[in-house]
């Protein structure tokens, strides 16, 4: 095992009816900005209900948090923040909702020019960075980035998606109610099942390093979304197998299973260039790029595949080849048994794009990706073409 350092400072509510966790965890005398996207958690009657849960507390809304939240938008309600003198926000939604509302945390009092803090990359922003972070908490409408336990965000801004990581931004409670999330669609429920399942596989599918523990959870995700997924897209309203979906997103990226392990975020990388250049969902580019990637990288991460293969899959009979093609074929298999189409063909990219495809993870200086940074443009072009 690598060593590691594990932090993870957000509290859990997990069940139904829990919104009334609200008045206990958000500060009596606060004034709260409520964040939330296009309109769903509108329309539910979820803001309304909150908003008696806070009581007499003053409230401001900030609404339309777009899919892969802009820059442009969320700087927008950093001036609410200031102009409000709030000093809690509420976030109301899935991934973009809290992701866009960790940004306007960071950006509201930060004293020099906001899009500095989309040039750091994977390094972590401190508060020798960022002096005053508005703290905010979340209620979650959608198990799939694990965004409510964790620090990350990714801002959508120009040319590009950017990661921005703070521990300063770890939601302070995360409401886990499932039964929020019954009036998905369909689609985005299969969503949520491929980011977790590709947020686990990236910190597992890599190479051992004697971490059985981190590689059992890793591995008890995994086969929890196999056995629940097709349940969950097509019984929206199945309590008990959507509580297994929001725990397992959860848990797939708060930090536990990635700890002292190597990681290969080459998905989510390339994933990020097809959702910016052809509107591509964010888990529909990780069903695209990982089937490919892992076929690819197959010989770097030969054992690991096969215990993926015989542990996850329960793959027995076959040479260690034949295993591994079988785990990977059916890995493509179950993204398709939920809906999730696994070819650029499908989404309408043309093989003559691909070019520029590269061209922009160049531009983004993503040329040294994987568990070893010995994925290069080469790798990632015959990566798209395999995914074509
Ligand atoms: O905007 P509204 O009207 O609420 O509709 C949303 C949106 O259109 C809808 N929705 C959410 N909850 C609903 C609902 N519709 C009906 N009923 C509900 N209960 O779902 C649509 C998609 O929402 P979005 O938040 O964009 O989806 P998701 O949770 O998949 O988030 C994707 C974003 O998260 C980032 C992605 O890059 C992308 O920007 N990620 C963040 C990560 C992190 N912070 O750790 C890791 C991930 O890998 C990911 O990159
Ligand atoms: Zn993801």
């Amino acid at each position: 095992m690598q060593n590691f350092e594990f932090y993870n400072p957000t509290r859990i509510i997990f069940g139904k009816d829990r919104l009334d966790s609200i008045d206990k965890y958000v500060p009596a005398d606060a004034n709260v900005l409520i964040t939330y996207g296009g309109g769903s958690a509108v329309k539910s009657g979820l803001i309304a209900k909150i908003k008696i849960v806070l009581g007499k507390r003053k409230v401001e809304e900030f609404g339309g948090i777009e899919p892969n939240p802009h820059f442009h938008t969320l700087m927008k309600a950093a001036e609410i923040v200031k102009k409000n003198k709030i000093d809690f926000i509420l976030a109301v939604g899935g991934g973009s909702v809290i992701d866009g509302t960790k940004f306007i945390c960071l950006a509201a009092h930060y004293e020099g020019d906001p899009e500095d803090l989309l040039k750091m990359g994977f390094r972590r922003i401190t508060s020798d960075v960022v002096k005053k972070v508005v703290p905010f908490g979340t209620v979650l409408t959608l198990p799939a980035t694990g965004s409510e336990m964790n620090s990350g965000a990714v801002i959508s801004h120009n040319d590009g998606k950017y990661p921005v990581m703070s521990d300063l931004t770890f939601p302070v409670f995360s409401i886990l109610d499932p039964t929020l999330s019954f009036t998905l669609p369909k689609i985005q429920v299969a969503n949520g099942v491929v980011d977790a399942f590709v947020h686990t596989t990236e910190q597992y599918l890599t190479y051992p390093v004697g971490a059985r523990l981190q590689d059992r959870f890793a591995e008890g995700i995994l086969q929890t979304l196999i056995e629940i997924g097709e349940t969950t897209v097509n019984e929206p309203d199945n309590y008990i197998v959507r509580t297994n979906l929001y725990w397992s997103a959860t848990l797939a990226l708060n930090g536990l299973i990635g700890a002292g392990v190597p990681q290969d975020w080459a998905t989510h990388m390339i994933g990020h260039e097809l959702t910016f250049l052809f509107g591509i969902d964010h888990a529909q580019t990780l069903a695209i790029i990982l089937p490919a990637l892992l076929e690819v990288r197959r010989k770097k991460k030969h054992a690991k595949l096969l215990q993926y293969a015989e542990r996850v899959w329960n793959i027995t009979t076959g040479t260690e080849d034949e295993k591994i093609t079988k785990a990977i074929s059916q890995t493509r298999g179950f993204f398709e048994s939920l809906g999730i189409k696994t070819r650029l063909s499908e989404y309408g990219v043309k093989a003559e794009q691909l070019d520029n495809i590269v061209q922009h993870l160049k531009a983004h200086g993503l040329t040294a990706l994987g568990e070893a940074d010995d994925h290069n443009l080469e790798t990632s072009r015959e990566i798209l073409e395999k995914a074509m």
